[in-house]
């Protein structure tokens, strides 16, 4: 019997991993319906809204801002919206909790509420930059304190005038909060991105029916528009189904289909990435949904090839590098994975960097740190115990290395999944055969 210390999950050997599978619904795009239903006029329906508990965070703030929000299912929500400008001053501070999209997202409409709010999250978001968009909002005309740059801010919105912002580091967040703050604008509010970041809030504008205008890397959105209610379904999360790709990939004789799957092309660099390793990695689109692809992912172990991500790369796979790392470390002896240009990833949920190398080194890999990345090289994977730091997807990465360690694997700080993927260890444990 395996006694697991609190707060942890104990990861089995394994030699096989097949089977079907689903995904939470994506979290970036739950975050935008979410808003943007709320800042709609009239009642919207979301399906397939994400289980994580940052997508939670984002209701709850929406709740305290006085948005009606019901759950009709398990993943449905029916989201009463208050129009453009419509929400109300909370009584208490808004708590984003582990949520960095709920933070930049949220102030860009507070910034244009005539009305002050505190709002901040936990320790690991404490940390996290946030001068990327109280510059710009305070720019637009919003009045905004906070320590050091980071949570919590204080804001203090109303009477926002359209910039032009060309955020000097590539962020889909930032992009966002500019846009839903343009939308409170008077004006025209231009973004520029030199290198293209995910384009969900695009998508979405155009879905609840606000015109935005895609001028070569730049995009446009006019002040003063209302949105249309809408009946939405969020696609599954590309970066959840990385894991599961890891997972086949470093599994000989495996099998994984991954159904219903948002395939947005700003979010399948990771599939060539994964194909460079030697997974194949079949694709095929089966429906659009709000103007977002969904269709079905199926991956087996072919080939094991050393890989890596070169800094144009980074912006595509962000989210998805500790998933790339975990097939690496489950590689035969010798092979590596080297990312580099991705210093973004020392202010994700924990230092991706150094909590990654650290992790898959107890495991047993040799990793190489430098500033903007890492080289993780294959060595026989030991079991033992690892620290996922209290991110979510480093707990993920380090258990589907450890189904290919030679002992079981404790990982410490596993509920930290339950951000983005509640139910993974389970499905982790189906896949695998695990019957404990
Ligand atoms: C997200 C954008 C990315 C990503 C995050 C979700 C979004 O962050 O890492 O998980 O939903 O816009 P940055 O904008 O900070 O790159």
């Amino acid at each position: 019997m395996f006694r697991a210390p609190a707060d942890s999950s104990i990861v089995l050997p394994s030699t096989r991993a097949s089977g079907r599978v689903r995904v939470p619904g994506d979290k970036s795009i739950s975050h935008r319906y979410a808003l943007m239903g709320a800042l709609a006029d009239g009642e919207s329906r979301v399906d397939g809204y994400s289980s994580g508990a940052d997508c939670t965070a984002t209701l709850a703030c929406l709740r305290a801002l006085g948005v009606s929000i019901r759950r009709s299912g398990p993943a449905a929500l029916v989201v009463e919206g208050r129009g453009v400008g419509g929400l109300q001053a909370p009584r208490e501070p808004l708590d984003a909790v582990n949520s960095g999209t709920t933070l930049r997202l949220m102030s860009g409409i507070l910034a244009g509420h005539p009305f002050t709010t505190v709002i901040g999250g936990d320790e690991s978001l404490q940390r996290r930059p946030m001068g990327r968009i109280i510059e710009p909002l305070t720019r637009m005309g919003a009045r905004i304190q906070a320590a050091d740059n980071r949570a919590p801010l204080t804001i203090s919105g109303g009477s926002l005038h359209g910039i032009a912002h060309e955020p000097a580091v590539p962020s889909a967040q930032v992009k966002s909060g500019v846009l839903l703050a343009g939308l409170h604008a008077s004006g025209t509010t231009r973004v520029n991105e030199p290198v293209p970041t995910r384009d969900h809030t695009e998508r979405a504008f155009a879905a609840f029916g606000v015109r935005v205008v895609r001028d070569g890397t730049a995009i446009e959105i006019s002040g003063g528009q209302r949105l249309e209610a809408r009946r939405l379904t969020v696609p599954g999360d590309i970066s959840g189904a990385a894991f599961w790709a890891a997972l086949a990939g470093g599994t000989p004789g495996s099998h994984i289909e991954v159904e219903g799957v948002g395939l947005n092309p700003s979010r399948i660099a990771v599939l060539k990435i994964f194909e460079a390793a030697g997974v194949l990695a079949a694709r095929s689109v089966d429906d659009e949904r709000a103007g977002e692809p969904v269709g079905t992912l199926r991956f087996s172990a072919d080939r094991s090839l050393s890989f890596t991500v070169t800094p144009d790369e980074v912006p595509g796979v962000i989210d998805e590098i500790p998933a790339l790392a975990a097939l690496a470390a489950m590689m035969p002896e010798g092979r590596t994975f080297t990312v580099r240009g991705a210093a973004e990833l020392r202010v994700k949920e924990s230092d991706r960097i150094s909590a990654l190398a650290a992790g898959f080194r107890a495991m047993g890999s040799a990793v190489q740190e430098y500033d903007d990345g890492f080289t993780l090289e294959a060595r026989p994977l030991k079991g033992g115990s690892v620290d996922a730091a209290g991110d979510h997807r480093l707990a993920m990465a380090f258990a589907i290395a450890a189904t290919r360690a030679a002992a079981p694997t404790t990982i410490l700080g596993a509920s930290s999944v339950d951000v983005s993927y509640p139910g993974f260890f389970e499905e982790l444990a189906r896949l695998t055969g695990d019957v404990r």
